[in-house]
Parts: C-alpha cells; sequence; structure tokens
C-alpha cells in the first residue's frame, strides 16, 4: 500500500458510533438538577468528547460561586453520574447502531485497512459489546489507558501507535470539539460529524452518520494532501 493512502481509521464512539452523547447528557442534567446548576444543550456540547472528572467540573465551574466539594465528595459524584449513564446503557443492542456505521465498518475492512477506536469513556468496551462490533476493531484505546484527555492528542496518536500507522495517514471521526481539536493536533485527518458550527475545525464535514462513506472521505483526504 503507496505511503500516500489510508492506512487506518480511528473513530470516537460516543454520538458517533452510537448515540450515547444522548445518555451522557441525560445523566448529566439529572446529576445538575439535583446539584440545582442549571444545564442546557448548549452547554453540553462543551462537553462532548470531554472526560468525566473534566466534565464534573466544568458543570460546577458554570455557576458562581462554584460549589466546594471535596475530593472524596467529587468521586461520588461523579460515581453518581455514571451509575445514572450506567442504567441507561443497559438497554443498548446492535439496533442502536447509528445510520451507515456498520456499511462504513465493513467497507473499511474489505478495503484491508486498519480500524482502531479512541473513546475517553469507560465504559467504551461495554457499549461496543452491547453493539456486538468488536469484531471490526483491530485495536480499542479507551480513558483507562492514558493520561490526558481529549482535546489532547495522546489518545489518537497511542491509536496510531497501536496500530502501526503513521498520523499522517491515519482518518479520525468525531461529534466533538475537543475530539476534532485532538485529531488535528496528532496530525491526521479530522471527520466531524455534525453542524458547520460544532465542526468549524474539521477537514471533512457531514451533517450526520447516514452521510458517512469511504469513497467521499477518501476523495476529501487526497484533496487535503494536494493542496
Ligand atoms: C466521552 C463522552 O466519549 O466519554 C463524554 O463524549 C464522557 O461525554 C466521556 O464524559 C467519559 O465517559 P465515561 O463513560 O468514562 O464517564
Ligand atoms: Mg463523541
Amino acid at each position: 500500500m503507496a505511503a500516500s493512502q489510508i492506512q487506518a481509521f480511528i473513530f470516537d464512539l460516543d454520538g458517533v458510533i452510537t448515540d450515547t452523547a444522548e445518555y451522557h447528557y441525560l445523566a448529566w442534567k439529572k446529576l445538575a438538577e439535583e446539584l440545582n446548576i442549571p444545564f442546557d444543550r448548549a452547554f453540553n456540547e462543551t462537553l462532548k468528547g470531554v472526560s468525566r472528572m473534566d466534565s464534573l467540573m466544568k458543570i460546577l465551574n458554570h455557576v458562581e460561586p462554584a460549589p466546594a466539594f471535596s475530593a472524596e465528595e467529587l468521586a461520588h459524584l461523579a460515581a453518581r453520574k455514571n451509575r445514572y449513564y450506567v442504567e441507561l446503557i443497559q438497554q443498548i443492542t446492535p439496533q442502536d447502531l447509528l445510520p451507515g456505521i456498520e456499511v462504513l465498518l465493513k467497507d473499511i475492512k474489505d478495503r484491508g485497512i486498519r480500524i482502531g477506536l479512541a473513546s475517553a469513556s469507560k465504559n467504551a468496551m461495554f457499549v461496543i459489546n452491547k453493539l456486538g462490533i468488536a469484531c471490526y476493531f483491530d485495536e480499542i484505546v479507551d480513558a483507562a489507558q492514558i493520561k490526558n484527555g481529549k482535546p489532547d492528542p495522546e489518545i489518537f496518536l497511542t491509536a496510531a501507535k497501536q496500530l502501526g500507522s503513521d498520523p499522517a495517514v491515519c482518518v479520525g471521526i468525531e461529534d466533538a470539539e475537543a475530539g476534532i481539536r485532538a485529531i488535528k493536533s496528532a496530525g491526521m485527518f479530522a471527520v466531524g460529524v455534525g453542524t458547520p458550527d460544532q465542526m468549524q475545525e474539521a477537514d471533512y464535514r457531514v451533517n450526520g452518520t447516514a452521510e458517512l462513506a469511504y469513497p467521499q472521505i477518501e476523495s476529501a483526504f487526497f484533496l487535503k494532501r494536494k493542496g
């Protein structure tokens, strides 16, 4: 395979492969309301891709003065949100794969291109198993394996290393601003799923996963390399 061809795809999980972004939103909303902190979808956008504890800190700092909690209390609050979330993801089945995702995974695999997962979630393996798609992934990197969360590039660079691919010939797919920044900082081609406003820094953007297709992504990848 020529060095300029795409050698690996690295997928985000929540909001790209399945709509667990909605479950994270519902779980944080419940916790925030219990703490009397206003929480809406616009603010939730800033939490996408962000680790559990960093998300909690952002929520607490969303009001002034920020409520003060000890490290132990913070850990309990994060665990409480996770309980709400874990309750919601029990019901996931292969039917919950977002449109076009399984076709895309299969197409990439049939072309002999390697596939990785770069998820900030400690629940990633559970969700992947519920969806029944573990077989598509050559490497899975989750929050437990890295020190720095998105927008730091560490998770994407770790996935590329494990896949044995040069980041310059990797494509990352994300629905979060923090995730797009992580892909770009890793020196990869960034595919964004979302609105033009949310995905300003993406190299190629689609409105929804149903529009994700290998030929279009490859064309955009080559166009960028030429320009
Ligand atoms: C990311 C989500 O994938 O994982 C974030 O986009 C979430 O919303 C983060 O906070 C951490 O997930 P978890 O399951 O470890 O709390
Ligand atoms: Mg996501």
